[in-house]
């Protein structure tokens, strides 16, 4: 990746995100042994994490995308969230799995919990690769968490900032 004056100090290196993204695909996998289990994507960030991670899943597995756009600053989100994308699939009695790149707030997260849960699934938990925990706003249980990060704007491995930079194989703080 060519030098770029906005990437600051590394959050988390490649290979720690590679060994742990390797251990939560285990502990899903014997989590969910016999299961029903389907992923769902929160586009776009979380692409990178999800198709790392199920790659690494030793149980059948199904996965989908949902898109939601949530109103507020570039930086800061305000709970009010619209669906660009629903899902595909018909989630009632089947075990879900939500896989996001960040929470931060929580509020996007509180809300796609609340509208997925209206839907009746066997169960439903979610995956985050990072949590800001010092940014949370809303109590929410998170089943797998990759990594706690402190309060910087992140990007990388999925994580954007105005679409930029997702494809950095690290996860690094956006320079001030
Ligand atoms: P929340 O509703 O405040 O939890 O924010 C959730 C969404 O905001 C995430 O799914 C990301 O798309 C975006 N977001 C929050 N923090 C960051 C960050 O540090 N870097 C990039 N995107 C972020
Ligand atoms: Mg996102």
């Amino acid at each position: 990746m060519a030098s770029d004056d906005a990437i600051g100090e590394i959050l988390v290196e490649a290979d720690a995100l590679n060994r742990r993204v390797r251990e939560l695909a285990q502990e899903i996998s014997r989590d969910y042994d016999g299961r029903d289990l389907v992923l769902i994507g929160v586009l776009k960030g979380a692409v990178f994490f999800l198709s790392d991670l199920m790659r690494q899943l030793t149980v059948p597995v199904e996965v989908d995308f949902m898109a939601v756009a949530s109103y507020g600053t570039a930086t800061k989100s305000s709970g009010v969230v619209r669906i660009l994308k629903d899902l595909d699939a018909v989630i009632e009695g089947r075990d879900v799995l939500i896989v996001e790149d960040i929470v931060d707030s929580g509020l996007t997260l509180q809300y796609l919990l609340r509208n997925l849960a209206g839907r009746n699934p066997r169960s439903l938990e979610v995956c985050a690769l990072l949590i800001k925990p010092e940014r949370r706003k809303v109590e929410l249980q998170t089943r797998y968490v990759g990594f706690e990060i402190p309060n910087r704007f992140a990007i990388g491995y999925g994580l954007d900032h105005g679409e930029r930079y997702r494809n950095l194989p690290y996860v690094a703080a956006l320079k001030a």
